[in-house]
């Protein structure tokens, strides 16, 4: 039974759940950092699990107040961060929650002696550069590089909680996709995803990319969410051209919404498979949200 003590950053959210659930079963003593506590007491929206029964401690910051972060990380062995903006908050950027936020927390853990670092980018992060919210993640991946502490970092595909937000399209029916639908790619399951990032722990590489274990084209993944749900499927095909034009009009008065439209056009552009893992199967979930909104 180990005793290190880990610091989950984002642990409201659908990885952050995962892996705090994966580090408790490996016997880690278990702080988080949330800025809703409530939160962890219920399933989320793509089943991911309630986890307040299993937390140690729990500690509440905000990433835009840098201050609220303030030795979060005292008597902590090991942090590891998918503290991120991944839905378009207003007045927010992703400069704030995912840099300049996770650079407070590494700073916390440079002051308190954290033993490594684990952090969540995404994968294929140089083909995408100009999109905000992934330059964002590589500053933070820079900073992390440059301080000297311990890290690995983790470049996922797309998680299964993403195929939830196109399951919800598929439930009303219609399906609208940036894109012809080709583009290949391989997403994870949370739990799968979980158990890469508590074994980073003792591993020594600093930069692993990582996907589930099936590959797909996005129509393949979508047609699946409508067969789920007994439906016909209905997929209108946006072109890319005018997913451009959508996102320059939105850039010009929301730019937080902007911020995640880019990055849903740029991974529609290009194949996305790393290397495989884990064992859970995309059907499987469709099945098993289907099953939770009968
Ligand atoms: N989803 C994907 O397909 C995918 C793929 C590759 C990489 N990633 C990256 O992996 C990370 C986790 O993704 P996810 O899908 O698990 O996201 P998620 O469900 O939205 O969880 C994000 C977590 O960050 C927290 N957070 C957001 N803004 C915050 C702020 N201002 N202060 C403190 N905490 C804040 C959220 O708290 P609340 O619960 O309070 O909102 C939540 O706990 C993100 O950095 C994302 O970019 C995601």
């Amino acid at each position: 039974m180990k005793s290190e003590k880990v610091l989950v950053a984002g642990a409201s959210g659908y990885l952050g759940r995962y892996v705090a659930r994966a580090f408790h079963e490996r016997g880690y003593l278990l702080r988080v950092l949330v800025r809703n506590s409530e939160k962890l007491a219920t399933v989320g929206p793509n089943l991911e699990p309630a986890i307040s029964e299993i937390v140690d401690e729990i500690r509440i910051g905000d990433a835009t107040d840098q201050a609220s972060l303030k030795d979060a990380c005292k008597g902590i062995d090991i942090v590891f961060s998918c503290m991120g903006l991944t839905k378009p908050q207003q007045q927010v950027t992703s400069e704030q929650v995912d840099h300049l936020g996770n650079r407070a927390l590494l700073n916390d853990a440079l002051a308190h002696g954290v033993r490594k670092f684990i952090y969540i980018s995404v994968f294929n992060g140089d083909k995408m550069s100009d999109v905000e919210m992934v330059s964002a993640h590589e500053r933070f991946v820079d900073d992390l590089k440059a301080s000297g502490i311990s890290y690995t970092v983790i470049r996922p595909t797309a998680f299964f909680s993403d195929m939830g937000m196109f399951f919800n399209m598929a439930r009303s029916g219609h399906l609208f996709l940036f894109g012809d639908g080709t583009n290949r790619f391989n997403p994870i399951h949370g739990a799968d995803l979980a158990k890469v990032c508590v074994d980073a722990v003792e591993n020594s590489e600093q930069e692993i990319s990582v996907g589930g274990p099936e590959i797909f084209t996005y129509d393949e993944t979508n047609i699946m969410a409508f067969k789920a749900l007994g439906k016909q499927p209905w997929i209108t095909h946006v072109p890319l051209w005018v997913g451009d034009a959508i996102l320059f009009g939105t850039g010009l008065f929301n730019k937080p919404l902007a911020s995640i439209l880019g990055f849903a056009l740029s991974v529609s552009r290009i194949d996305n498979v790393a290397p495989a893992t884990g064992t859970r199967k995309l059907a499987d979930f469709f099945r098993d949200m289907a099953a939770s909104c009968s």
